[in-house]
C-alpha cells in the first residue's frame, strides 16, 4: 500500500505491507531508532509516539492505519539544539537509569501535559503512566521530572520536589 506520512515535519512516502508495524517503519525505514520496542505486546510504552497530537503505542499500530498522519517521535521534540522542556526536566531530575523506557516516558509525559495542563499531583501522574513500564523501576525521579517538565511547559520554573508531595519550590 502506498502511504505518505509527515514524520517530525518531513514528508515520507513509502510502500508498506499490510502487516508492517508503525514502530518497525519508524525504526527500520525512517531510521528513527529513538522509538524503542520493549515488549511487542502493547504493555511497556517504550514505543510511544505522537500521531496527530496524541500519544500512541507504535508497536500496536500498523503503518497503513496512520496513512496521512502527522507523526512526532522523540527525535522531533527538541527545537534544534534546544531540548524540549520535558526532555530538559528528565535530564535535570536524573529521571533515567538505563534509558530504555525514556523516549516513551517523555512522549507520554508531553501528551499528558497537553491534555491535562500543568500536572503536579503524583497520584495523577502515576495513574497516567500506567501504560509505561520502567524496568529499572526509576519511577520516583520520573514523576519528579514530569512535575518539573509540566511546569516548564507552562513557563514556570520550579525545583524538583524532594518528595512527590507538592508542587515544588520556585527556582
Ligand atoms: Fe510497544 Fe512495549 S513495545 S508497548
Ligand atoms: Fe531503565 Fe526505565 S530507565 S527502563
Amino acid at each position: 500500500m502506498n502511504c505518505e506520512f509527515t514524520v517530525n515535519g518531513k514528508i515520507i512516502a513509502a510502500e508498506v505491507s499490510s502487516t508492517l508495524l508503525l514502530a518497525d517503519f519508524l525504526r527500520d525505514s525512517a531510521k528513527l531508532t529513538g522509538t524503542h520496542i520493549g515488549c511487542d505486546t502493547s504493555q511497556c510504552g517504550c514505543c510511544v509516539v505522537h500521531v496527530d497530537g496524541r500519544s500512541m503505542k507504535s508497536c500496536a499500530t500498523f503503518a497503513w492505519q496512520v496513512n496521512g498522519a502527522n507523526i512526532v517521535t522523540i527525535e522531533g521534540l527538541a527545537d534544534g539544539e534546544e531540548l524540549h522542556p520535558m526532555q530538559a526536566a528528565f535530564r535535570k531530575c536524573h529521571a533515567l537509569q538505563c534509558g530504555y523506557c525514556t523516549p516513551g516516558m517523555i512522549m507520554t509525559a508531553v501528551d499528558m501535559v497537553n491534555r491535562l495542563g500543568q500536572v503536579s499531583e503524583p497520584e495523577v501522574i502515576r495513574e497516567q503512566l500506567e501504560g509505561n513500564i520502567c524496568r529499572c523501576t526509576g519511577y520516583h525521579n520520573i514523576v519528579r521530572a514530569i512535575q518539573v517538565g509540566a511546569a516548564a511547559m507552562h513557563g514556570v520554573e520550579i525545583t524538583a520536589p524532594e518528595h512527590e508531595t507538592g508542587k515544588g519550590q520556585p527556582a
